[in-house]
């Protein structure tokens, strides 16, 4: 397979400045907790919490749907946030909503924990895929992508290329 790069590491650093604005400005006045869902959502989390202009906790999950470049169906939750989330105004971030199963059970999974509020930001949205399951973008979303597997910032093909600093398409 060969790769075609789809957002450079300046295009991603812009958007994320752009995403850090809003954010900051939306949690103005509620405290609020970063929960990176690992391990997709590394790279963006580490980049966008530095663009939040608050004071913030920081926590992680760690979840995954797919094996390869197929989603196998089923969140599976591999390790529990840390901290106490009940009362809290959390901020899910991840790296990309592909069917958009992830992202709505880990809401929901958040819910359950009594979060007060639960709000998410990914950077890449496969529209088209989620919205034919019928599920909810996220509250903040970087980038709109085509329906085909994509690598780099985080986001890898079985573990391969998570460190690369641009966005690429995988081709044939
Ligand atoms: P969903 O549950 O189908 O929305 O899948 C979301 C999760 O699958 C993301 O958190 C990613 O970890 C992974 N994923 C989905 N699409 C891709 C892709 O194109 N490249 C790499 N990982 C992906
Ligand atoms: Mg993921």
């Amino acid at each position: 397979m060969a790769e075609k790069t789809l957002f450079s590491s300046d295009e991603i650093a812009g958007r994320v400045a752009e995403l850090g604005a809003e954010i900051s400005s939306y949690f103005r006045n509620r405290p609020l907790t970063a929960v990176t869902v690992m391990t997709g959502g590394i790279c963006f989390a580490a980049d966008l919490i530095r663009q939040i202009n608050l004071p913030l906790w920081v926590d992680y999950i760690s979840a995954s749907s797919y094996r390869g470049t197929q989603s196998c169906g089923e969140v599976c939750i591999k390790a529990k946030p840390e901290l106490d989330c009940t009362g809290r105004h959390i901020l899910l971030i991840d790296d990309i909503i592909d069917s958009g199963f992830t992202l709505n059970c880990l809401v929901e999974y958040f819910k359950k924990l009594d979060a007060a509020e639960v709000k998410s930001c990914v950077l890449l949205d496969k529209a088209s895929a989620r919205q034919k399951n019928g599920l909810c973008a996220a509250d903040w979303t970087g980038f709109k992508v085509p329906d085909a597997f994509v690598v780099g910032y985080g986001l890898d093909c079985d573990e391969e290329f998570r460190n690369s600093a641009d966005i690429r398409l995988m081709t044939d």
